[in-house]
């Protein structure tokens, strides 16, 4: 399912800087140290027309020369590694509505691996009827496949230059029930008695969310997978996993599963995704609060003030979105129960139920793909890194002597952005160390919350129990101790003052200078008003097409910074792009002068290109869905900074009020260009490469999802039948592209 379902669960009274922005336009001195930008490319700012979706007003021309200003930082010398393109090297493709993969000409995409596809040699091939047996999607590609890394593979070990053979792994986020099973879910009854009545459905569904490792190989020119590799893994939501960090074996952490908090089992709503200098991967959990049946009103009168609090504050309420806690009986070892996050036992500290099951989710999973059994292959859950929706999570560059550091995006509406600094400093010789590595780096460090200011800097604020309001004297939350901060990250973010953005998605990391970049992909009216804009979320404004409903920022933009050092505590950003529908007002909403070889909407997957540089952006969109489905584009960064002030107006017609923000944006003469569209009713999320640069393997996600559900099984109102055509249910796939001839993809 796309993701507009996330709830706000954020009522803190922090700002989304507007109330700061309106103090610094009224001090002329500081007008001008907004960047926006949108470094990427090729936007020209020349003009637009109409707009689709917006109606913000203001100018179009470059804010009065302000004050001087302070200027940021100059960035660093760039490290080794790649250079910039200097052009990209494809023509862009039109925006398409048809239900099959467009491409940039002179380039193939390849089928590699589809929801259901075998991972033994003894699973049989997928009918993709429903029929297939429940047992054995313990052995296929899951659903909904979303973020992906590709680690070449010399023998067994790691290779950095490995790039005709490797370890493909990738999350399977949610599913698309009218296509797993015969006829959708069989449900009986209604709201809270709503339940489940068909076990073979629900263990289904429990084996194909998770995780996905597969060996990849290209032979004479194309990609398989190899299925009866003895890396071929999948992790899902009845794998045994490992509790690490400061929360765990603490009180909160307590179930029936593990009395002593030390272990969970499983991982659920795998978004996007991280790596590690020492060859491991970080599955994010999402959307995971959702999953967990907690019926408020019979099981608040049984909970502590604090514990309400943080059920609200991560949205840990209602009867769990595929009602997996409602099969009966419950199995010995609570397969159903686990799922149900009420207090029902008797006992004080939880160990007899699942009461505090919510707090063992929501965290970043660190696994080896170079272990699949032995000691190394169960997960961890490293609580350091924080409790969250967690989006993905994405590396600086390593640096001998300097700490580990991770940039995290939180996706729901007015959430923050994170970064994670590791206690230890970098030894290059950790490299080959796997979880042990983890364990090094990933189990004690700090974490901090972003503050976006109104004149174009930033700071990184101290999650630390005793720091700032992080404290028992808190008057929304009386914080324990570090477990209980780490457990209720939102909330520390919430005291220290963060800034609420528009719905934090992937970020990604530049490698020639260290810029990190991070999409925010949408928001709306109710979420954020337009009274509520500031120079960071600063556009709000209206679909025409779309009605009322659109009022806010329905096609996101993509914001980012520059620190002096990974571990710095300070930060200057600018705007990089704006979304838009290139009809669009050019002064207030398309802002970046997309033109219709560029337009999009609702920027989510990020990733750059470590061979070419190129800066890959996936879309997960429903508000320009009418004109185009989902896509990929390519575009050339710069440098914060390097663009001009802007100023905007954004007018909500509806609350009869508007708002100004002043940022600055990227500059003109850049390049961006749409590379491939997905088919029908999909969203392209994850993006994996070969070392060389030559095969982006991509994912396409949940195709044909918004086929009716009320005629569940009929292959006639099925909206797509991709990857395999004709009448055939569609199928979430990863995608291996390469260049006609070889040679890297993009430039
Ligand atoms: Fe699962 Fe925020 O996308
Ligand atoms: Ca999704
Ligand atoms: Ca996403
Ligand atoms: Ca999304």
């Amino acid at each position: 399912m796309s993701h507009d379902d996330d709830v706000i669960t954020n009522q803190s009274p922090n700002s989304h800087i507007n109330d700061v922005i309106e103090q610094r336009l009224q001090d002329p001195k500081r007008r001008n140290l907004f960047r926006g930008g949108m470094g990427l490319a090729a936007l020209s700012f020349m003009g637009a027309s109409t707009s689709l979706l917006a109606a913000c007003g203001g100018d179009d021309d470059p804010a009065p020369a302000p004050a001087p200003v302070p200027a940021p930082a100059p960035p660093p010398a760039p490290p080794a590694g790649p250079t910039r393109a200097s052009a990209l090297g494809f023509s862009a493709i039109p925006k398409s509505l048809a239900d099959s993969v467009a491409l940039a000409s002179g380039y193939t995409a390849t089928v590699l691996f589809r929801l259901g596809d075998p991972m033994t040699a003894a699973t049989p091939a997928y009918v993709n009827n429903g029929t297939d047996a429940a047992a054995s999607f313990e052995f296929r590609a899951g659903d909904h496949h979303d973020g992906m890394h590709y680690f070449g593979l010399s023998g067994s070990a790691y290779s950095a230059t490995s790039s005709d053979r490797g370890l493909l792994i990738q999350n399977h986020e949610a599913i698309t029930p009218a296509f797993l099973h015969p006829t959708g879910q069989t449900i009986v009854g209604t709201l809270n008695a709503a339940a489940r009545t068909v076990p073979d459905e629900v263990l289904r569904e429990f084996y194909v969310h998770g995780v996905s490792t597969i060996e990849v190989q290209k032979t004479a020119g194309a990609w398989s997978y190899k299925q009866d590799s003895t890396f071929n893994r999948r992790v899902h939501t009845l794998t045994d996993t490992i509790l690490v960090g400061p929360a765990a074996g603490t009180a909160q952490m307590i179930t029936k599963y593990s009395i002593n908090g030390t272990r969970t089992r499983g991982t659920v709503n795998n978004c996007a995704n991280g790596y590690t200098p020492w060859y491991t991967y970080l599955t994010c959990e999402e959307n995971w609060a959702g999953y967990f049946r907690r019926i408020t009103a019979t099981d608040n009168p049984n909970r502590t003030a604090k514990e309400i609090t943080s059920f609200n504050r991560y949205g840990v309420a209602g009867t769990g979105r595929e009602l997996w806690a409602t099969v009966t009986p419950d199995t010995a070892d609570n397969l159903y129960g686990r799922w149900n996050a009420m207090k029902v036992g008797a006992s004080t500290d939880g160990s007899d139920d699942f009461r505090n099951v919510a707090n063992t989710f929501g965290w970043n999973v660190e696994i080896d793909p170079f272990s699949p059994t032995g000691t190394n292959a169960t997960p961890k859950k490293r609580t350091a890194m924080g409790r969250f929706a967690h989006e993905g999570a994405w590396p600086a560059k390593a640096i001998a002597g300097k700490p580990v550091v991770f940039y995290m995006g939180c996706d729901s509406r007015n959430e923050y952005v994170y970064k994670y600094v590791s206690t230890a400093v970098w030894d290059p010789t950790d490299a080959t160390r796997g979880m042990a590595a983890g364990d090094k780096y990933l189990d004690s460090g700090k974490l901090y919350v972003a503050k976006f200011n109104a004149d174009g800097t930033g700071q990184w604020l101290e999650l630390t129990f005793g720091v700032g309001n992080v404290t028992a004297a808190n008057p929304a939350y009386a914080f324990a101790d570090q477990a209980d901060v780490l457990i209720n990250v939102r909330l520390a973010a919430d005291a220290q003052g963060a800034t609420k953005m528009d719905r934090p998605e992937w970020g990604a990391v530049d490698p020639v200078n260290g810029d990190v970049y991070l999409t925010l992909t949408n928001t709306n009216a109710a979420s954020r008003p337009v009274a509520a804009t500031d120079a960071a979320n600063p556009r709000h404004y209206n679909d025409p097409k779309a009605g009322a409903a659109q009022y806010g920022n329905p096609n996101g933009h993509i914001i980012r910074w520059h620190e002096a050092s990974p571990e710095a505590l300070a930060f200057n950003w600018d705007i990089f792009l704006f979304g838009a529908n290139a009809d669009a007002d050019p002064t207030n909403v398309n802002i970046s002068g997309l033109t219709a070889d560029n337009d999009f909407s609702s920027p989510d997957g990020l990733w750059f290109s470590q061979a070419t540089n190129v800066c890959w952006i996936q879309t997960d969109d429903g508000a320009y869905t009418d004109v185009t489905n989902c896509m990929m584009l390519a575009a050339l960064p710069g440098n914060v900074g390097d663009g001009g002030p802007r100023t905007i107006t954004s007018v909500d017609a509806l609350a009869a009020t508007k708002q100004t923000q002043t940022f600055v944006a990227a500059p003109q003469g850049g390049k961006l260009r749409r590379f491939l569209v997905g088919p029908k009713d999909c969203e392209i999320t994850g993006v994996a490469e070969t070392p060389d640069g030559s095969t982006l393997f991509i994912n396409i996600q949940h195709p044909g999802e918004n086929s009716p559900a009320a005629t569940v099984g009929d292959p006639n109102t099925f909206t797509s039948h991709w990857p395999d055509g004709g009448a055939a249910r569609p199928r979430s796939a990863t995608i291996a592209i390469t260049k006609t001839g070889g040679g890297p993809v993009g430039v």
